[in-house]
């Protein structure tokens, strides 16, 4: 089936060659065991050093990382997050199933994720935790979360979706803050074979902590049985001893429970995969870096088109190739959207629509006006163009091309449109 783009927005972020192919067959062939084992102790050993993390846990998903991760801040009812509104739910879904708060701050239009003014403004006295999303591999003002972090005491949490490969001031993102969470999905910079996802993290009892608890564990306490069981005797237990059944799979009394156990262990054939796929991810990031070099230079000269690139200290790994196109002219942005979409050949995507303006966080006190400049630029002002490391130069040239006709007609299109009208 030919694909009706000239460029599509392509299934996948990564490329995929013999050796990722090699590494499932082997595995395949083998008699391995293929759920949590050798390849995943390994992958998450070299993804730890890969990115300086002290720790890395890997997960079936970044979903996953973020249920796993909100658990370990420890939030109480009626405590608060503080989060970007330009992100995907995932990243705060671990809160709208807790009685926990989320305040969406507004974001600096040059990073596209949280300005560090705009979280202090909102802290209040239960707020005890800081989302941030890296938007499109470009860290966040990292430096000034942390110091709003230092001063109200509060923890942050990096989510990196976008952010394999990123850097800040020398550091990978995902380990300047408390936690980072990490997606190996198909669109990814990386990816295991489709789903995947890793915690990067410092502390010690919190590595353990994920490490139990996605293999089945329970989060919780326990005290050493001073009774044998009864090895399924024939009393059924009372009502204030279940614990003693001998039906209990713990062989220690449960004292308190923080966390039940889940299923979040990534299977032998992702995390050998994820090996491969680790290894060829500076190369895959510096394909993305180098298309995003040629679109740069390409617009460089059209008034108005404002890309979100490097900034001092940091390396954006290009997830998502983002324009903003700032005449603050009503409809324009969509016509450029339009026109590349149905009449260039560009398969369009935009990326995110304001969380607080969903429903789910509308019902939760979410309102036009919290986040005027994430309102502005997803309203009118941002375009994300299709990148991938296996696109072609031709491809790329074309996609310069395509936004250069489609600004110029749209931008003519509406002063006539207004000279009409006048
Ligand atoms: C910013 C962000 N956070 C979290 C996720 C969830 O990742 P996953 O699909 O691995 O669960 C995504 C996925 O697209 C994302 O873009």
């Amino acid at each position: 089936m030919t694909n009706r783009f000239v460029v599509p927005y392509h299934g996948q972020g990564s490329v995929f060659d013999e050796d990722d192919v090699a590494a499932v067959t082997r595995l395949l062939r083998s008699d391995a065991h293929l759920s949590g084992g050798r390849e995943r102790g390994a992958f998450e050993d070299e993804f730890a050093r890969h990115t300086g993390a002290r720790h890395a846990v890997s997960t079936t998903s970044c979903t996953m990382a973020l249920e796993l991760a909100t658990h370990l801040l420890g939030l109480r009812p009626g405590d608060e997050v503080v989060a970007s509104p330009l992100t995907f739910q995932a990243t705060v879904a671990p809160l709208l199933s807790r009685p926990v708060g989320v305040r969406f701050a507004d974001i600096d239009p040059d990073t596209l994720a949280l300005r560090p003014e705009a979280v202090d403004r909102v802290v209040g006295p239960r707020t005890r935790a800081i989302y941030v999303t890296h938007y499109g591999g470009l860290p966040a003002d990292l430096d000034g979360l942390v110091a709003v972090a230092r001063q109200h005491d509060l923890l942050l949490l990096e989510d990196c979706a976008h952010a394999l490969g990123s850097r800040y001031r020398g550091h990978s993102a995902g380990t300047v803050g408390d936690l980072g969470c990490w997606s190996f999905h198909s669109l990814k910079n990386m990816s295991t074979m489709g789903q995947g996802g890793m915690v990067t993290c410092r502390d010690d009892r919190w590595a353990d902590t994920l490490r139990r608890i996605r293999a089945m564990e329970p989060d919780a306490d326990f005290r050493p049985r001073t009774t044998p069981p009864s090895f399924g005797g024939r009393r059924p237990p009372g009502p204030e001893d279940p614990e003693r059944h001998a039906k209990n799979a713990y062989t220690d009394d449960c004292t308190a429970i923080r966390h039940g156990g889940l299923n979040a262990t990534m299977s032998e054939p992702a995390a050998a995969v994820g090996r491969t796929q680790l290894a060829k991810l500076p190369a895959m990031v510096a394909r993305r870096r180098e298309i995003a070099a040629r679109l740069h230079t390409g617009l460089a000269d059209l008034p108005g088109v404002v890309p979100h690139r490097d900034l001092p200290g940091t390396v954006h790994s290009y997830h998502l190739y983002t324009l903003r196109i700032t005449d603050a002219a009503p409809g324009l942005r969509d016509e450029v959207v339009r026109r590349l979409h149905h009449e260039h050949g560009v398969e369009m995507i935009l990326r995110y629509f304001p969380l607080h303006l969903l429903p789910e966080w509308r019902r939760r006190g979410g309102a036009y006006g919290q986040a005027p400049t994430a309102e502005r630029i997803w309203f009118d002002e941002l375009v994300n163009l299709p990148i991938y490391p296996a696109m072609t130069d031709r491809q790329v040239d074309h996609l310069v091309d395509a936004v250069r006709a489609a600004v110029i007609r749209a931008r003519g299109g509406l002063l006539r449109a207004r000279a009409v009208a006048s």
